[in-house]
């Protein structure tokens, strides 16, 4: 049977360059059943201790872990914003985190982030690479991917480099 690969971007932007990356990342894998998730679809009230003891908590916020159970790994990137996750991802993530600590359900998953600039969205893949152990994920590598106009071609839907290409390959193989 194949393996479920369930992969996202962190972002609820309709044109998403994470998305474009996460999609191609997760072409990449051999022998795989590849879901995609967009975030918007699981778009919430902005997080308040006052909500969730009036309303408890959504259901949309069950029904995204649930998609996360049913996958055998992750695949994520992320949109770096100020340095930090997108405001979209945080507030998915902070209601999750209050029907419990195991979010990410012991799963193995790659962490990838793209943006326009330089910096590659590093600072916000770090923080999910350290912080994401801690809520049940299995981080088996990262890939920041600098300069995304440059690195990736977006009509044929691949990164450019060869040796891009193959640092990401290594890392899907660890899955
Ligand atoms: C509010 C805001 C803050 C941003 N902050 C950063 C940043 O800290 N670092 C960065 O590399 N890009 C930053 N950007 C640019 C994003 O990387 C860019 O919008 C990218 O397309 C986001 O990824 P996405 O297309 O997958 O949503 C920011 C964009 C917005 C709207």
């Amino acid at each position: 049977m194949s393996r479920k690969v369930l992969a996202f971007a962190a972002s609820n932007s309709s044109v998403s360059i994470n998305r474009q990356l996460v999609e191609y990342a997760a072409s990449l894998i051999d022998d795989a059943e590849v879901e995609t998730l967009d975030i918007h679809d699981y778009e919430m009230p902005i997080y308040r201790h006052d909500r969730e003891e009036a309303g408890g908590i959504p259901q949309l916020a069950h029904q995204f872990l649930a998609r996360v159970g049913e996958a055998d790994m992750l695949l994520i990137s992320f949109a770096e914003h100020n340095g930090l996750y997108s405001a979209a991802f945080k507030n998915l993530f902070d209601w999750c985190s209050r029907i419990g600590r195991n979010v990410w359900q012991n799963k193995p998953m790659v962490l990838l982030a793209t943006s326009h600039g330089p910096g590659g969205a590093a600072r916000v893949l770090k923080l999910a690479e350290e912080a994401f152990p801690i809520f049940g994920g299995e981080v088996r590598g990262t890939l920041s991917v600098p300069l995304f106009g440059e690195a990736f071609d977006s009509d044929a839907g691949v990164l450019r480099n060869p040796e891009q290409v193959a640092e990401l390959k290594a890392l899907l193989a660890k899955l």
